[in-house]
């Protein structure tokens, strides 16, 4: 069994970690150690002051001066298509880890995440210029089909070997650019477990000699699409009212809300960007912790929000019977071998702790996640608003910092809150009164 398999049939032990965030970072690391079996050699490393070594940087990219940090947690609670998953994730902004493994709790309770990734099919494009005429020229391209093909498969035979390669060719004229009619040939290859860019671009060149000679036009773009949209990933929830109760609020009224609340995105593209961005809260936090090219997700997601001409949400919700149903769909292009992943540990540290043995798998997780995080910023909106839980999890971080035991943490969260500054020195002050106040009554 490999190491992702081992990691995967690990994960499959339950990523329901009662209280990790109270956990000190040794002890967190010791359950997590525990549970995927880590190794002492992947603890120092996790445990090293720098990610990345500078020498590794410096072959990375141009005029390297160093290495910038970012939080790495985990996100719990996950139960996708019957697996357990840990979710390692990377993110600037507090709330989010939280708000993911909140989500994914109350839709474990609900059974769980459906997820799947497509095949992996990538685009490569060939932009034609000057090709006299177009129709033919399309003409000429599909019958050379066969030839293209086996042009492109020649470039990476290893592809090929492993079930991979060029499978299709598509042609789309463009007869009426700002510089005039354009023949645009799209190549699709099955990457694989690779994010695929490099191979996409070589074989989108490899190819380019030939369709001039076919189109009698000039090659001039060679390069691969971020609109993956033969490559997509789904995820979708079920989610029982009585599991949506909040506050005053029955479970049916957040369900009607939370269908006001996507109603508003599907009609304003102004609420769907801000909709999309918390999806992309979590989507992005994997793809950083996970190695993956990010911006070419963030550019794929939103043109594939884009497609029907006017920008939309990514997700949709719908109430059914006693149930709030959640989907999403998106491209992730994304790749579990090759690049980044192979040069910076604490990327393989989190494959290996996601335990996802394809890049389809890894795809259905990170739809999974966007949807989660979806669920959680709408719940919140439309019941206590956002501000009030990004302001416990602050003071939370205060109250502990001031050096708050366990059991005074609650009053001394409420207290900050209720004051309005939430700050270490504010309190310090608040649990000196507390155990004074606690002191006293002791006595009494
Ligand atoms: C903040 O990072 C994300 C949210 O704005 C998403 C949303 O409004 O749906 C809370």
């Amino acid at each position: 069994m490999n190491e992702t398999a081992k990691a995967a049939k690990m994960n499959g032990q339950g990523s329901r970690i009662a209280g990790f965030y109270r956990l000190s970072r040794h002890e967190r690391l010791a359950r997590l150690a525990e549970r995927f079996r880590l190794t002492e050699d992947e603890l120092r490393e996790i445990e090293q002051a720098s990610p990345l070594s500078f020498d590794v940087a410096d072959h990375m990219v141009e005029n390297a001066i160093g290495v910038l940090g970012l939080p790495l947690g985990v996100g719990l609670n996950f139960l996708i298509n019957g697996a357990d998953r840990v979710v390692p994730m990377v993110v600037e902004e507090p709330s989010v880890i939280a708000a993911a493994s909140h989500a994914a709790r109350v839709i474990r309770d609900a059974g769980g995440f459906a997820a799947e990734g497509d095949r992996s099919l990538m685009i490569g494009q060939v932009q034609l210029v000057r090709v006299p005429d177009l129709s033919a020229a399309a003409r000429r391209v599909e019958q050379a089909r066969d030839r293209l093909l086996a042009i492109a498969n020649a470039v990476h035979p290893n592809m090929v070997r492993r079930g991979g390669g060029a499978t299709g060719v598509q042609v789309r004229p463009l007869p009426d650019t700002a510089c005039g009619p354009m023949l645009v040939v799209h190549v699709l290859v099955d990457v694989g477990d690779a994010m695929g860019a490099n191979a996409i671009n070589s074989i989108a060149e490899a190819i380019a000699p030939t369709l001039e000679d076919l189109t009698g036009g000039r090659a001039r773009l060679r390069i691969l699409s971020n609109l993956a949209d033969e490559r997509l990933a789904r995820a979708s929830a079920r989610i029982p009212f009585a599991l949506l109760a909040e506050g005053e609020c029955s479970g049916r009224e957040v369900a009607e809300r939370l269908m006001e609340a996507w109603a508003f995105a599907d009609a304003d593209p102004y609420r769907a960007t801000t909709h999309n961005k918390g999806i992309m809260n979590g989507i992005d936090a994997v793809a950083l912790a996970t190695g993956q090219d990010w911006r070419g997700i963030e550019a794929g997601a939103h043109a594939y929000a884009a497609r029907s001409g006017r920008y939309r949400p990514l997700s949709q919700w719908r109430v059914e019977d006693d149930y709030l149903v959640g989907k999403i769909e998106l491209p992730l292009a994304v790749g579990t071998v090759g690049g980044n992943l192979q040069v910076n540990p604490r990327v393989r540290l989190s494959l290996r702790l996601l335990g996802v043995s394809s890049a389809r798998e890894l795809a259905g997780v990170m739809a999974a996640v966007g949807l989660g995080q979806n669920f959680s910023a709408m719940r919140a909106l439309v019941t206590d608003g956002i501000q009030r839980g990004h302001m416990a999890l602050h003071a939370r971080g205060v109250a502990i910092a001031a050096g708050a035991p366990e059991a005074l943490v609650g009053r001394v969260i409420e207290r900050l809150i209720a004051c309005g500054e939430i700050k270490i020195s504010k309190a310090r002050e608040i649990l000196e009164s507390v155990q004074l106040g606690d002191g006293l009554l002791a006595g009494t």
